[in-house]
C-alpha cells in the first residue's frame, strides 16, 4: 500500500512538471498592478525613490536618473557612479531613442595590453585592479538624460538619493550572502580594509556617508565635479596608485552618445533595443526573425521543438555577434544586411529537427566578442506615458573591486568585455574577434538589451535583464512568454530559462525546472545540456501596459527586485 502511494505520489510530481514545462501556463498569476506609474527594479528602495519622483510631478526620465542613482546606493553589486549603461526610451508621443553611456578604452590602452610576451593573455588584468577599468560614463549619462529631457531641477531629483545614502538602507539576505562572498576579494585588491568589507548581516544598516558627500557634490558642482573636478581628480589618483592607466585627459573627454534605437517587426509586434556598441539590439532582432516562422504557441512552452527552434537560432545570431559586432565608432557593422529577412532566411536553412547543427560546423554569415552577471535594469513608465528601459553595469560583480572609500564607489572591470585576443573567451565564454579588439577611446561590446516593444502601435511591454551573454536570450524568452504563451508579465519573468550562445557549443538551462524528458530528447538529437553549473538566467525588470491602460510590473522572483506604482 505504501509502495502504491509512492509510486502514486512520484507519478503525480512527475505529471505536474511535465505539464508547468510544456503546456501554455492561463495567465494567473500577475505582478503588481498600477493605473499610472510604475517603476521596477533591482531593490525596493530605488524603485520608491524613482516613483516618490514621479509622484512629485517628474517624468520618467527624472525618475531614470534617481532611480540609477539609488541603485548605486543599495546596490554596490551592479548599480553605480564608477560604470556605464544604455537607455532605450519611448516618449508619449510615440518617438524613440537611445542614450550610450558605455565606458571606454582609456587613451593609454593597446591592443594587447592583457598579454605577457609570448602573447597568452593574462586573464586577471582585465578582470580585477586598475587595468581592468574603463573610463565610467554613467554620470555623463545621467546629466544627458537631464539636459534633453529633464523637467526637475537635479538638486531636486537626488535630494532622496542623498538622503538614502545618509540614512541608511538595510542588508537583504541576498546582499548579506553577496559581500561574504567578496569580502577577501576586496581586501586584496584594494589592499586595505574598505568599507564594504566590514561583516555587514542580514537587517544590519549600511550608511554610506562618502557616497552621500560625493552626490551632495555632483547636485551642487554638475558633470564637471565627476570629469573635471576633484571627484575625478580622486579617482585617477586612487586608480594610479593601483595599476591604472586611466588619466585626467581621459575622464575630460568622455561624452555619452544619443544613438538611433534598433527596430524590429515581429508578427504585429515592433520591438525597439539597444544599437552598438551593444550587440543587445542586433542578436535579438536576428533571433526573433531566424524563429518568426515557426509555431512556437503550438509546439508549447519549453518543449523540445521550442528549445530546439530557439537554440538554433540563437546559434546562429551569437555567431554573427562574435564576428561583426563592435563599437560602431571604430568599426563598420552591416546592420541592415544582418537584419534583412533575405540574410536571415538563408542562415536557418540547414537546421533540421532530427539533430543538432554542432556550433563547430556553423560560422558567422558570409557576408562574423564578449561580456558579466552583474549587470542590472530599470524600467519604468510615468503618469504622462513615457517609457525608460535602462540597463546599467559595473560588469562583474563590484567591477574591479576598486573602491575609493573617500568617494563612496566601485569602479568598473567593463575592459574584460573587449576581445583580449581574438578566440579566447572572456569571463563569459564569449568569443571575440578583430571588430571588438582593443584601442584608445574604444567602447568595448556590450550584450545589454533594455528594450520596449509596441503592440499595434502602442507601448506594450517595457523589460531588461542582467545576465552578460544570457541578457539577450533573457529578454527574448520574456516576451515571448507574454506574446506566444499569453502569460501575464509576472510569470514571464518568473518562467524558467535556457540559453545557447554558439560557443561553448551547450545549452544552459535553469537547474531542476525543465522536464526531465525534454532534456533527454534533446540529448539524444545530440544536444550538449549544462543543467549543472548554471544557477540562474538573467534578472528580469518589466512592465506590461494592460488592455485597460493600467500596468503590470514584473520584478524577477530571482533576487530582492520590487515593483513600485500608483
Ligand atoms: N558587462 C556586461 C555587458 O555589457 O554586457
Amino acid at each position: 500500500m505504501k509502495k502504491l502511494l509512492l509510486l502514486l505520489i512520484i507519478f503525480s510530481i512527475t505529471s505536474c512538471k511535465t505539464k508547468v514545462n510544456t503546456a501554455t501556463p492561463s495567465a494567473k498569476k500577475t505582478g503588481l498592478i498600477a493605473e499610472k506609474a510604475m517603476v521596477v527594479s533591482a531593490r525596493k528602495e530605488a524603485s520608491d525613490i524613482g516613483l516618490a519622483v514621479l509622484k512629485k510631478g517628474g517624468n520618467a526620465f527624472d525618475a531614470m536618473i534617481a532611480t540609477e542613482m539609488a541603485l548605486a546606493v543599495v546596490y554596490p553589486y551592479a548599480g553605480n557612479l564608477g560604470g556605464g549603461g544604455f537607455m532605450v526610451y519611448r516618449k508619449a508621443d510615440g518617438q524613440t531613442g537611445t542614450l550610450d553611456y558605455r565606458e571606454k578604452a582609456p587613451l593609454l590602452s593597446t591592443k594587447d595590453m592583457y598579454q605577457d610576451e609570448n602573447g597568452e593573455v593574462i586573464s586577471h588584468l582585465s578582470k580585477v585592479g586598475g587595468m581592468a577599468v574603463g573610463v565610467p560614463g554613467t554620470v555623463a549619462g545621467i546629466f544627458a538624460v537631464h539636459e534633453k529631457f529633464g523637467s526637475m531641477p537635479m538638486a531636486e531629483i537626488l535630494e532622496p538619493v542623498i538622503a538614502l545614502a545618509r540614512n541608511g538602507y538595510v542588508v537583504t539576505a541576498n546582499q548579506e550572502a553577496s559581500l561574504g562572498r567578496y569580502r577577501e576579494n576586496f581586501v586584496r585588491v584594494n589592499r586595505d580594509s574598505i568599507f564594504y568589507s566590514k561583516n555587514f548581516a542580514e537587517g544590519d544598516t549600511i550608511r554610506n556617508l562618502a557616497l552621500a558627500r560625493t552626490l551632495e557634490r555632483i547636485a551642487e558642482n554638475g558633470r564637471d565635479e565627476f570629469y573635471n573636478g576633484p571627484t575625478g581628480e580622486k579617482i585617477i589618483a586612487y586608480l594610479q596608485r593601483h595599476g591604472g592607466i586611466m588619466s585626467l585627459q581621459d575622464l575630460r573627454e568622455y561624452q555619452s552618445f544619443w544613438r538611433d534605437p534598433i527596430h524590429v517587426k515581429y508578427n504585429n509586434l515592433n520591438v525597439i533595443s539597444m544599437a552598438p556598441p551593444s550587440s543587445g539590439g542586433i542578436v535579438l532582432g536576428q533571433i526573433l526573425k531566424m524563429i518568426e516562422g515557426f509555431p512556437l504557441e503550438k509546439y508549447g512552452h519549453n518543449s523540445v521543438e521550442m528549445i530546439q527552434v530557439m537554440t538554433e537560432a540563437e546559434r546562429r545570431a551569437y555567431a554573427d555577434r562574435s564576428f561583426y559586432l563592435g563599437d560602431p565608432d571604430f568599426v563598420d557593422i552591416p546592420v541592415e544586411v544582418l537584419l534583412s529577412d533575405k540574410y536571415l532566411n538563408g542562415r536557418m536553412d540547414n537546421f533540421s529537427f532530427s539533430k543538432a547543427t554542432p556550433s563547430s560546423e556553423m560560422e558567422h554569415g558570409a557576408i562574423t566578442a564578449k561580456e558579466s552577471m552583474e549587470t542590472t535594469h530599470y524600467s519604468i513608465v510615468d503618469q504622462f506615458g513615457n517609457a525608460v528601459a535602462a540597463t546599467t553595469t559595473l560588469n562583474g560583480a563590484y567591477g574591479s573591486k576598486l573602491y575609493v572609500e573617500e568617494l563612496g564607489f566601485f569602479l568598473n572591470n567593463e575592459m574584460d568585455d573587449f576581445s583580449a585576443k581574438p578566440g579566447v573567451p572572456n569571463m563569459f565564454g564569449l568569443i571575440g574577434a578583430e571588430a571588438n579588439s582593443i584601442a584608445p577611446g574604444k567602447k568595448m561590446l556590450s550584450s545589454m538589451t533594455p528594450t520596449i516593444v509596441e503592440k499595434k502601435g502602442k507601448l506594450w511591454l517595457v523589460l531588461g535583464s542582467p545576465g552578460g551573454s544570457t541578457i539577450i536570450t533573457s529578454v527574448l524568452q520574456t516576451i515571448l512568454n507574454v506574446e506566444e504563451y499569453n502569460m501575464s508579465m509576472q510569470e514571464a519573468v518568473d518562467a524558467p530559462r535556457f540559453h545557447h550562445q554558439w560557443l561553448p557549443d551547450e545549452i544552459l538551462f535553469e537547474p531542476n525546472a525543465f522536464a526531465p524528458d525534454v532534456l533527454n530528447t534533446l540529448r539524444i538529437k545530440g544536444y550538449h545540456i549544462n543543467e549543472g553549473e548554471s544557477t540562474i538566467i538573467g534578472k528580469v525588470d518589466a512592465i506590461r501596459v494592460l488592455p485597460d491602460g493600467k500596468l503590470e510590473g514584473g520584478a524577477d522572483r530571482r533576487g530582492d527586485d520590487t515593483a513600485a506604482g500608483f
